[in-house]
């Protein structure tokens, strides 16, 4: 799959106020700072896209950003198949800020919660864990918390640029094997680096393959 355009939509503090749910969606979340916006300007090739900052807490809102992407042969040779795949792609507020208000983060929770349980067109949700370090007990209760509201999410360990190999498998084995105590099965995972474009055809793969279901829907 190539993306063939990408474009920022809206941005929005409420599920309620987001775009039509119409076409498939996926939504980036993690600790702030873990590289969600670079992520997406990797994935989509478009280093402006979304804005990137190495100060935490750059992203507030619900961001959506349109996306085109090719598609694929069987279908271009479709009546009407030939213009390309549109869906969503999602920026989210990083959680673990530690410099918010007790009020702001109540407000997130909120948001967040609302967002990935009631958004319909919502078809996986990357959850982003930093491969520097050790597992972190904010990201495992996020994951559980996901468990508990049955919401569809891969995990996507980035900065492996900032590894060596030996070290990203390491990291990665110890946050699966802590995972492991409350799933029995692991969630499917990537491994990314916004750097050198490490991850991004298996991304746009799993994207493509869960665009083809929705659209059968
Ligand atoms: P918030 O919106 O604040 O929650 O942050 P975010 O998760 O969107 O992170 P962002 O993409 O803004 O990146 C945070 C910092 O990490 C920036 O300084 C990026 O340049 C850096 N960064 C992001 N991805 C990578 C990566 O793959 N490798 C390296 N080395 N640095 C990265
Ligand atoms: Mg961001």
């Amino acid at each position: 799959m190539e993306i063939i355009s990408s474009q920022y939509l809206i941005s929005n503090p409420d599920f309620s106020q987001c775009p039509k749910p119409d076409r498939p969606e996926y939504a980036f979340i993690g600790r702030s700072n873990v590289g969600k916006s670079s992520l997406i300007n990797m994935i989509t090739n478009n280093k402006s896209l979304a804005k990137t900052s190495s100060a935490p807490g750059k992203t507030q809102l619900i961001n959506h950003f349109e996306i085109t992407s090719s598609p694929s042969p069987l279908h271009k040779a479709e009546k009407g198949g030939g213009k390309g795949v549109r869906w969503y792609i999602v920026d989210l507020p990083g959680y673990g800020y530690a410099k918010i208000s007790q009020s702001s983060r109540r407000r997130w929770e909120q948001m967040i919660e609302n967002y990935i349980r009631k958004r319909e067109n919502l078809v996986c949700l990357f959850v982003l864990i930093d491969n520097r370090h050790e597992p972190q007990a904010i990201d495992i209760e996020f994951i559980n918390q996901l468990g508990k509201w049955g919401v569809p999410f891969v995990l996507v360990f980035t900065k492996s640029d900032k590894n060596k190999p030996a070290a990203t498998t390491r990291n990665v084995d110890s946050f699966l094997s802590v995972l492991a105590q409350t799933w029995e099965q692991p969630p499917p995972y990537f491994v990314t680096s916004a750097f050198n474009k490490a991850g991004r055809e298996l991304l746009l793969d799993y994207i493509e393959k869960l665009n083809k279901g929705f659209n059968r829907l």
